[in-house]
């Protein structure tokens, strides 16, 4: 399929392709690039950073990025390739993206069974990161038209392959908490393991995450200047510590942003403090971001 080809060149070169799973379309980058994955959180015009769900070919793939148990195992020989998402903890070295895990220490990973979404897999050779491909806070898409409605011209190429057969997306397990309910229900789950809808640590509703990433130090925002005993994160003609992006790039501050958090968290001194971010486009994510982990 040409489709395939040109989409696999665009995420190789660090871009966004909008392809179909079989549960809604996917608005998918390489998982490993953190610039490709700020370019669909600005795409989105998502206010926040979610977590996103990480796609592989096959559990052998999801094992090198994820850390199984049993229990996991047998959840994915069971429901593999299909629309089942588990949130395990992220393997070390793994190379995934800080900004497609919202900087938590577990990864969403799911091995989708649709011909056009495995057939990037295979083309492109990366883990794809992949929201469903919907304006923030829109109808998630089951037909390419939705995508080119939603999101038209902020998606290079949207790989049509008709509609999608689920049509809701994917169930999301984490240990044996349901996290959000899904094509593979909890009966069929309950065939498997003693699972129970429900929320997790990390979680306070579906989708919503009450603590994502968030430094263990106090922060001040709108820096310009360090205090004393304060690491700075700069921006634009801020300079500091460290740098979300000189050129004051969005989407570069964005793939930067949480990274710069761990190293100040890391760092020799006990407070962080950030330069002023704009609010435009995908900086309201990033203002989003920051005004939590210094509410804290
Ligand atoms: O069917 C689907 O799952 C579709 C297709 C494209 O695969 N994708 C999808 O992605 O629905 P998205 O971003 O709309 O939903 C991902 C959900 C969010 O609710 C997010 O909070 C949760 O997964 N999630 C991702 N990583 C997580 C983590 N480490 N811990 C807990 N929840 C996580
Ligand atoms: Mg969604």
């Amino acid at each position: 399929m040409a489709a395939i080809h040109e989409a696999a060149a665009l995420i190789r070169g660090g871009g966004i392709v909008a392809i179909p799973t079989e549960t809604v379309y996917g608005l998918a980058a390489d998982a490993r690039d953190s610039a490709a994955v700020a370019r669909i959180y600005a795409a989105k015009g998502r206010p926040s950073f979610n977590p996103l769900i990480v796609h592989v070919p096959d559990a052998a793939a999801a094992e090198r990025i994820a850390v199984f148990d049993d229990d996991a195992r047998a959840l994915a020989a069971a429901f593999w390739p299909g629309p089942l998402t588990l949130v395990l903890p992220i393997r070390a070295g793994a190379g995934i993206a800080s900004l497609a895990t919202a900087g938590l220490d577990t990864v969403a990973v799911r091995v989708p069974a649709h011909r056009a979404m495995q057939a990037l897999l295979a083309a492109s050779a990366a883990p794809l990161a992949a929201p469903s491909a919907n304006a923030s806070n829109a109808i998630s898409p089951t037909r390419a038209a939705h995508v080119a409605a939603s999101l038209g011209a902020s998606v290079p190429l949207i790989v049509d392959d008709g509609s999608t057969t689920a049509g809701v997306e994917s169930t999301i397990v984490a240990g044996r908490t349901i996290l959000r309910p899904g094509p593979v229900t909890a009966e069929m789950l309950r065939e498997i393991l003693p699972v129970a809808p429900g929320t997790s640590a990390h979680i306070s509703a579906p989708g919503q995450l009450a603590t994502h990433y968030a430094p263990r130090k106090p922060l001040r925002l709108d820096a310009v200047a360090a205090d004393d005993d304060e690491w700075l994160i700069g921006f634009g003609s801020v300079a500091g510590d460290d740098m979300l992006s000189a050129t004051g790039d969005m989407v570069e501050a964005a793939a930067r942003l949480f990274d710069a958090l761990h190293r100040a968290d890391a760092s020799d001194r006990s407070r962080i403090a950030v330069a002023p971010v704009p609010e435009q486009d995908i900086g309201a994510a990033i203002n989003d971001r920051l005004r939590r982990a210094a509410a804290r």
